[in-house]
């Protein structure tokens, strides 16, 4: 290994140009698991003031602070950022024009929308991971950082209703009368719809909700609001785990629904939204005027153009004392722990990129492969598509092209008929030789070991916590089984009683570690 081996890779951080982002792309905490992950992090001085971290924090987190953005990444190996990189106004040049050839960006790109950026990143050469791009799959949700981010704005969107609201949210039953609980409807129960309902239902709402996905619909039941249906069959559920986007007549269906909603509720949060398209028009100027006086309309879509035709992006409008707001910056406003959680995905998706001791992308990784937008001078955006059901179907109607021979590669083999004939041998064995006390005993064993291996083989690993509650119970009959084995002589019956103890409480003792922390993530 060189000297130049041996230097740890260095990471930035900028001060954001946006005047209205108060997020910071590294937080102090963030910085020490950058460090003991062997990178070098320098920060741009003051780029956390505005999530209330000062340099001083990050001085003591082990960061160097750098004052300017050319110094900063000029010795850069890999820039982390919040918002997609812009125009430096005071240096009248771009971001990326500052940036290393070869150097690794991480942060928001939006590469629909951002084309001319794309190209950008590409002539400079610049590897570039998009965390807006993340697939929003199970493996991957330690780097959502959307989904961080939804949860927190559909949470902020409820507050910023209940302050526009000149009334109250949860019912009251007083002296001087009665006050009947707010009506909140939320459109699209995504990552924030879910969140908003959760939030409006704790404030004491009435919540019903609406979304073109119904697989959604028992998740709002769940957290005890109504799902509205429309009499019209039509799935709203598309690639990556996020909605498609729906046919016209479906879309009618949907605004004659609204309209009759928008009467009789007084606070609407739209989050409808397919990734990469306009935000589809689901409140209309004429739904607006007939919602009771004082009513709020958050559009959580503005950044997109807005659910609501009347919603002007990133302001408050009233339009006949309905309150319209359209802020885009809902996460930024609570900074402390928008960027914690933002910085944690993207370290997270950093751990998984340097895991080879470079930054050089995995392609072959699904969730790399996925954000990975820019490499080595190309535009590697979208990624290829994978295979849908639907892919399969049409390629099963095509004549199946002629079996190429297999070298070198294990083919698929049928399970062998060997085995079955080695178990039968081994149990005939067993059966001549054995005392017929070993027998019963020996036949339990044998079928808790075929039993145990489908349980755990055959379920889905989503059931795996609930599966350990039931594993414990088992261990706890070994744990009797085996103690009632154990005298003071030492022979193999003890030592494999005491064998069958020790394991079994090693099984119980993760279980319980397990529900523990399951158990914490509902605790307030
Ligand atoms: P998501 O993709 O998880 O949820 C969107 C939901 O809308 C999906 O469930 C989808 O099925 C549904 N949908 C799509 N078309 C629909 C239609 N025509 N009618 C009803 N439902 C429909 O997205 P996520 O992460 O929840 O984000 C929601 C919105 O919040 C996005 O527009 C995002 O940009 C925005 N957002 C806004 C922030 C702000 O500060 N304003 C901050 C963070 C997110």
């Amino acid at each position: 290994m060189n000297e130049q081996d041996k230097k740890p890779l260095v990471i930035a951080v900028p001060r954001e140009l946006d005047d209205l982002e108060r997020r910071v792309a590294v937080t102090p905490r963030t910085a020490v698991r950058l460090r003991q992950l062997g990178f070098s992090v320098h920060v741009q001085r003051g780029a956390g003031t505005r999530a209330e971290f000062d340099d001083t924090q990050y001085a003591e987190a082990g960061a160097t602070l750098v004052d300017g953005l050319e110094e900063l990444y000029a010795g850069a190996d890999a820039v982390l950022k919040v918002g997609e990189p812009a125009m430096v106004p005071a240096l009248g040049r771009h971001e990326v024009d500052l940036m290393r050839e070869g150097t690794t960006l991480i942060g928001f790109v939006w590469p629909a929308q951002n084309k001319d950026l794309l190209a950008r990143l590409a002539a400079r050469k610049v590897t570039t991971f998009a965390m807006d791009a993340v697939p929003r799959i199970s493996r991957a949700q330690k780097m959502d950082a959307l989904s961080a981010m939804a949860n927190l704005a559909g949470y902020r969107a409820v507050v910023a209703a209940a302050e526009a609201y000149p009334r109250l949210l949860s019912g009251q039953v007083t002296a001087a009368g009665t006050v009947a609980p707010a009506k909140v409807l939320v459109i699209g129960a995504g990552v924030a719809g879910l969140a908003a309902i959760g939030a409006a239902r704790g404030l004491g709402a009435i919540v019903r909700a609406f979304d073109t996905r119904p697989a959604v619909k028992e998740q709002v039941e769940s957290m005890g609001a109504e799902f509205l249906t429309l009499d019209f069959k039509e799935d709203g559920a598309g690639a990556g785990g996020y909605a498609k986007e729906m046919s016209q007549e479906f879309l009618n269906a949907e605004l004659a629904l609204f309209a009759k909603q928008a009467m009789e509720v007084d606070i609407i949060i739209t989050t409808a939204l397919i990734p990469g398209r306009p935000a589809p028009k689901l409140i209309t100027a004429g739904m607006v005027e007939s919602m009771r006086e004082g009513s709020v309309i958050v559009d959580l879509a503005a950044q997109q153009g807005g659910n609501c035709a009347l919603t002007v992006p990133g302001d408050k409008v009233v339009h006949r004392t309905v309150r319209i707001l359209g802020y885009t910056d809902l996460t930024s406003r609570m900074a402390i722990q928008a960027s914690w959680l933002y910085s944690s995905t993207m370290v997270n998706l950093l751990e998984e990129v340097a895991k080879g001791g470079s930054l050089q992308p995995n392609l072959e990784d699904e969730v790399q492969r996925g954000a990975l937008v820019t490499h080595a001078g190309e535009v590697t955006w979208p990624p290829p598509r994978k295979p849908t059901a639907q892919d399969a179907n049409v390629t099963r109607d095509k004549p199946l092209p002629p079996k190429q021979p297999d070298h070198g590669k294990k083919a698929e083999k049928p399970a062998s008929p060997l085995w079955a004939v080695a178990a039968l041998v081994v149990a005939l064995v067993v059966g001549l030789a054995a005392p017929p006390s070993f027998l019963g005993h020996f036949t339990v064993f044998v079928l808790s070991c075929f039993v145990g291996y489908q349980v755990v083989w055959n379920v889905s690993p989503s059931l795996h916590t609930p599966l350990m509650s039931v594993t414990n119970a088992i261990s706890g009959i070994i744990i009797l089984g085996g103690m009632l084995q154990l005298t003071n002589e030492f022979n193999a019956t003890t030592v494999l009683g005491a064998v069958a103890v020790g394991l079994a409480m090693i099984n119980i003792a993760g279980g319980f570690l397990v529900t523990r922390r399951m158990l914490a993530m509902f605790q307030r």
